[in-house]
């Protein structure tokens, strides 16, 4: 294996340092010059309550980015409409094994955004890291979503995160909240929303919009469930090193999803208890991490990554909670068989406007040919026909068409 190189930027703005190191509790050592390196934490004060907002609670977003420069615009949409105050939250954002653009522009929309005339725009503390991890998988939707690749990429996403969060968490971070870039719709209160619930680990519901030819919508994050007897013994029956993936017909789990227990009116508070969670979008206590809880990057209990980490939370006596009817949506991304039923319905487009085409073209010609043939008839008709005999008259025979004979006959 090549070893990747690993880069940390810290990018630490001046409004921060006062937030996150007020002079006043610390005075003593802070007034002192030969003491002003040491800095003292009560981690009982980061606990985490229901309305953090109202204490000043720090949270630590973790984004995970690879190829999603594509995103990054819809992304920092959201961004600027949480309505969690902004410099209470610190981003963290780790750019892997990505051929596009992304670290660059990046860097570009945050200055944008921290540079904002507005003072309730910029965030907190920023740290950019870069780092491959060699995910072999393609970054595309039939790549990604293949049943082959599922345990191997969820390990490696694993580790990613488990970087990314060892490298970013402070002591000052009461809440971590984990966000995809490929979010299309959410709730801009979603912080407070889900932070209300004061679970040491909770989810919304990830759904994503279709096109209206595939039904409008559809359950998308499909990670985030209870545990089934079935699956339990499934379980028993694979070996230590599987990884069980949620969603796929090789493994028939017949757990209950947040995902299928969505009622579009149903009350967005009610909690359902989970045991795996998707990463979607992850509200968690700082405290569940430092107390050592991550996203396996190996199988425990038969789960990797994100379900691995529900699972690990559970197991260590955490709360672990979703909500069926709060619901985000994820970006759609169609798959080869739709872009192929796209494609399908495109050239029955097209085939159709031919068609019509083909049709206007043939009246035009059937008029065109009537304009200047039959028209010119017409009009010699016509000038017969006002010759056509007197009422009471007998009339002339139709075939007959030209006047002078008529006069003749008469
Ligand atoms: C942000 O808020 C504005 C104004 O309410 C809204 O029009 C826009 O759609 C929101 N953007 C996102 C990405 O939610
Ligand atoms: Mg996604």
């Amino acid at each position: 294996m090549a070893t990747f190189a690993a880069i940390v930027l810290l990018l630490i703005f001046p409004s921060f340092r006062e937030l996150v190191f007020p002079s006043t509790g610390l005075g003593t050592f802070q007034d002192d010059p030969r003491y002003s390196t040491i800095r003292h934490f009560d981690l009982s004060e980061y606990g985490g309550t229901a309305r953090g907002w109202e204490h000043g609670e720090r949270i630590l977003m973790c984004v995970p980015l690879r190829d999603a420069e594509a995103h990054l615009p819809m992304f920092f949409a959201h961004m600027r409409n949480f309505t969690y105050p902004h410099h209470l939250i610190d981003l963290a954002f780790l750019v892997s094994d990505s051929k596009d653009n992304t670290m660059a522009r990046l860097k570009e929309m945050l200055e944008e955004l921290q540079n904002d005339p507005d003072e309730n725009m910029p965030y907190g503390d920023i740290s950019l890291i870069e780092k491959d991890f060699g995910q072999k998988v393609k970054q595309d939707v039939e790549n990604r979503h293949g049943f082959a690749a599922q345990a191997p990429r969820r390990k490696t996403m694993a580790q990613a995160r488990n970087w990314l969060l060892s490298a970013a968490l402070r002591p000052y971070h009461s809440w971590v909240y984990w966000r995809d870039a490929d979010v299309e719709t959410a709730p801009p209160t979603i912080l407070e929303d889900l932070m209300r619930h004061n679970k040491d680990v909770i989810v919304p519901n990830v759904w994503r919009p279709l096109p209206d030819w595939l039904g409008g919508e559809q359950p998308y994050d499909l990670n985030s469930w209870q545990e089934s007897e079935t699956a339990l013994a499934l379980a028993e029956t694979l070996d230590e090193d599987a990884v069980i993936v949620e969603g796929y017909a090789e493994y028939a789990t017949w757990r209950p999803h947040l995902a299928y227990l969505r009622d579009p009116y149903g009350d967005p508070d009610v909690e359902m208890e989970i045991d795996g969670v998707g990463g979607v979008s992850i509200l968690a206590k700082a405290k569940v991490f430092r107390a050592g809880c991550h996203f396996p990057a190996f199988s425990f209990e038969k789960h990797a990554e994100t379900e691995g980490f529900g699972k690990m939370a559970k197991r260590m006596k955490f709360s672990v909670v979703g909500l069926p009817h709060y619901t985000i949506w994820h970006l759609y991304e169609p798959s080869a068989d739709d872009i192929k039923y796209m494609e399908r319905m495109e050239e029955e487009r097209k085939n159709k406007e031919r068609q019509e085409a083909l049709e206007r073209e043939k009246q035009e010609q059937l008029n065109h040919h009537w304009d200047s043939n039959s028209k010119e008839q017409w009009e010699k008709d016509r000038k017969g026909m006002a010759q056509v005999p007197e009422e009471g008259e007998e009339a002339a025979p139709a075939e007959v068409k030209k006047p002078k004979k008529l006069k003749e006959v008469r």
